[in-house]
Protein backbone atom coordinates (compact mmCIF):
# COMPACT_ATOMS: atom_id res chain seq x y z
CA UNK A 1 0.00 0.00 0.00
CA UNK A 2 1.10 3.63 -0.54
CA UNK A 3 0.61 5.68 2.69
CA UNK A 4 1.42 9.19 2.89
CA UNK A 5 3.02 10.81 6.29
CA UNK A 6 2.72 13.76 8.03
CA UNK A 7 2.97 15.31 11.45
CA UNK A 8 4.24 18.58 13.28
CA UNK A 9 7.12 19.03 15.60
CA UNK A 10 5.27 17.18 18.22
CA UNK A 11 4.40 14.36 16.32
CA UNK A 12 8.20 14.03 14.09
CA UNK A 13 9.91 11.23 16.31
CA UNK A 14 6.43 8.86 16.66
CA UNK A 15 6.05 9.80 12.72
CA UNK A 16 9.76 8.14 12.56
CA UNK A 17 8.83 5.18 14.28
CA UNK A 18 5.86 4.82 12.00
CA UNK A 19 7.48 4.95 8.84
CA UNK A 20 10.05 2.91 9.90
CA UNK A 21 7.23 0.48 11.06
CA UNK A 22 5.55 0.57 7.53
CA UNK A 23 8.97 -0.07 5.26
CA UNK A 24 9.38 -2.88 7.22
CA UNK A 25 6.04 -4.13 6.52
CA UNK A 26 6.79 -3.65 3.00
CA UNK A 27 4.79 -0.44 2.32
CA UNK A 28 5.64 2.17 -0.23
CA UNK A 29 6.06 5.50 2.30
CA UNK A 30 6.14 8.81 1.30
CA UNK A 31 6.77 11.15 4.13
CA UNK A 32 5.91 14.42 3.73
CA UNK A 33 7.45 15.89 6.47
CA UNK A 34 8.02 17.65 8.55
CA UNK A 35 11.94 18.34 9.18
CA UNK A 36 13.25 17.00 12.56
CA UNK A 37 13.63 19.94 15.19
CA UNK A 38 11.48 22.48 12.84
CA UNK A 39 8.57 23.83 15.09
CA UNK A 40 5.55 23.70 12.03
CA UNK A 41 2.16 24.88 11.77
CA UNK A 42 -0.18 21.21 11.65
CA UNK A 43 -2.33 22.48 8.84
CA UNK A 44 0.18 22.54 6.39
CA UNK A 45 1.11 18.49 7.08
CA UNK A 46 -2.58 17.63 7.19
CA UNK A 47 -3.33 18.98 3.93
CA UNK A 48 -0.46 17.58 2.25
CA UNK A 49 -1.45 13.97 3.13
CA UNK A 50 -4.88 14.68 2.65
CA UNK A 51 -4.00 15.83 -1.03
CA UNK A 52 -2.17 13.03 -1.38
CA UNK A 53 -4.88 10.60 -0.81
CA UNK A 54 -7.74 12.47 -2.67
CA UNK A 55 -5.47 13.18 -5.41
CA UNK A 56 -4.91 9.24 -5.47
CA UNK A 57 -1.03 9.61 -5.23
CA UNK A 58 -1.21 7.61 -1.53
CA UNK A 59 -4.18 5.22 -0.69
CA UNK A 60 -3.92 5.85 2.65
CA UNK A 61 -2.02 8.70 5.34
CA UNK A 62 -0.88 8.95 8.32
CA UNK A 63 -1.09 12.44 10.64
CA UNK A 64 0.82 13.00 14.04
CA UNK A 65 0.87 15.90 16.18
CA UNK A 66 0.76 16.86 19.67
CA UNK A 67 -2.80 15.28 20.24
CA UNK A 68 -3.96 14.09 17.23
CA UNK A 69 -6.90 16.75 17.25
CA UNK A 70 -6.19 19.79 15.33
CA UNK A 71 -4.85 16.91 12.83
CA UNK A 72 -8.26 15.53 12.07
CA UNK A 73 -9.27 18.89 12.19
CA UNK A 74 -7.79 20.03 9.22
CA UNK A 75 -7.41 16.45 7.41
CA UNK A 76 -11.58 16.51 7.63
CA UNK A 77 -12.00 19.87 5.55
CA UNK A 78 -10.73 18.10 2.93
CA UNK A 79 -13.64 16.72 0.72
CA UNK A 80 -13.18 13.14 0.41
CA UNK A 81 -11.00 12.59 3.79
CA UNK A 82 -12.72 10.32 6.50
CA UNK A 83 -9.74 11.37 8.76
CA UNK A 84 -10.47 8.88 12.13
CA UNK A 85 -8.58 10.20 15.59
CA UNK A 86 -7.60 7.28 17.35
CA UNK A 87 -6.55 6.14 21.15
CA UNK A 88 -6.24 2.39 21.52
CA UNK A 89 -6.68 -1.27 19.03
CA UNK A 90 -10.66 -1.19 19.28
CA UNK A 91 -10.80 2.57 17.75
CA UNK A 92 -8.77 2.27 15.28
CA UNK A 93 -10.05 -0.95 14.19
CA UNK A 94 -13.62 0.28 14.32
CA UNK A 95 -12.08 3.41 12.28
CA UNK A 96 -11.61 0.98 9.11
CA UNK A 97 -14.30 -1.30 9.50
CA UNK A 98 -17.27 0.94 10.16
CA UNK A 99 -16.15 4.39 8.79
CA UNK A 100 -13.03 3.30 6.02
CA UNK A 101 -11.60 5.82 7.24
CA UNK A 102 -8.50 6.76 4.90
CA UNK A 103 -6.46 9.21 7.41
CA UNK A 104 -5.24 7.72 10.47
CA UNK A 105 -4.45 10.40 13.31
CA UNK A 106 -2.64 9.86 16.38
CA UNK A 107 -1.82 12.13 19.26
CA UNK A 108 2.13 11.35 19.93
CA UNK A 109 2.02 12.93 23.55
CA UNK A 110 -1.45 10.90 24.56
CA UNK A 111 -0.19 7.81 23.35
CA UNK A 112 2.83 5.56 23.84
CA UNK A 113 4.74 4.37 20.84
CA UNK A 114 3.64 0.63 21.10
CA UNK A 115 0.20 1.67 21.22
CA UNK A 116 0.46 3.99 18.09
CA UNK A 117 1.88 0.86 16.29
CA UNK A 118 -0.64 -1.16 17.12
CA UNK A 119 -3.06 1.19 16.39
CA UNK A 120 -2.11 1.62 12.48
CA UNK A 121 -1.49 -1.98 11.87
CA UNK A 122 -5.09 -3.13 13.03
CA UNK A 123 -6.08 0.15 10.89
CA UNK A 124 -4.49 -1.35 7.77
CA UNK A 125 -5.32 -4.72 8.45
CA UNK A 126 -9.16 -4.31 9.20
CA UNK A 127 -11.28 -4.54 6.12
CA UNK A 128 -14.23 -2.12 5.49
CA UNK A 129 -17.18 -3.76 6.01
CA UNK A 130 -20.20 -2.71 3.22
CA UNK A 131 -22.85 -2.20 5.83
CA UNK A 132 -21.85 1.13 6.61
CA UNK A 133 -21.42 2.09 3.06
CA UNK A 134 -24.70 4.01 2.82
CA UNK A 135 -23.54 6.13 6.08
CA UNK A 136 -20.69 7.19 4.30
CA UNK A 137 -22.60 8.44 1.17
CA UNK A 138 -24.85 10.12 3.31
CA UNK A 139 -21.54 12.01 5.06
CA UNK A 140 -20.56 12.38 1.56
CA UNK A 141 -23.49 14.29 0.29
CA UNK A 142 -22.67 17.38 2.80
CA UNK A 143 -19.25 17.97 1.25
C1 LIG B 1 1.52 21.81 19.11
O1 LIG B 1 1.98 22.39 20.28
C2 LIG B 1 0.15 21.17 19.36
O2 LIG B 1 -0.82 22.16 19.53
C3 LIG B 1 -0.21 20.25 18.21
O3 LIG B 1 0.75 19.28 18.08
C4 LIG B 1 -1.53 19.49 18.30
O4 LIG B 1 -1.63 18.82 19.52
C5 LIG B 1 -2.75 20.25 17.96
O5 LIG B 1 -3.86 19.70 17.93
Amino acid sequence: MRIALGSDHAGAELRLEIAAMLEEAGHDVDDLGCEPQQRVDYPKYAAAVAGAVVAGGADRGVLVCGTGIGMSIAANKVVGIRAALVHDVTTARLSSAHNNANILCLGARVLGPTVARECVQAWLETPFEERHQLRLDQIAAME
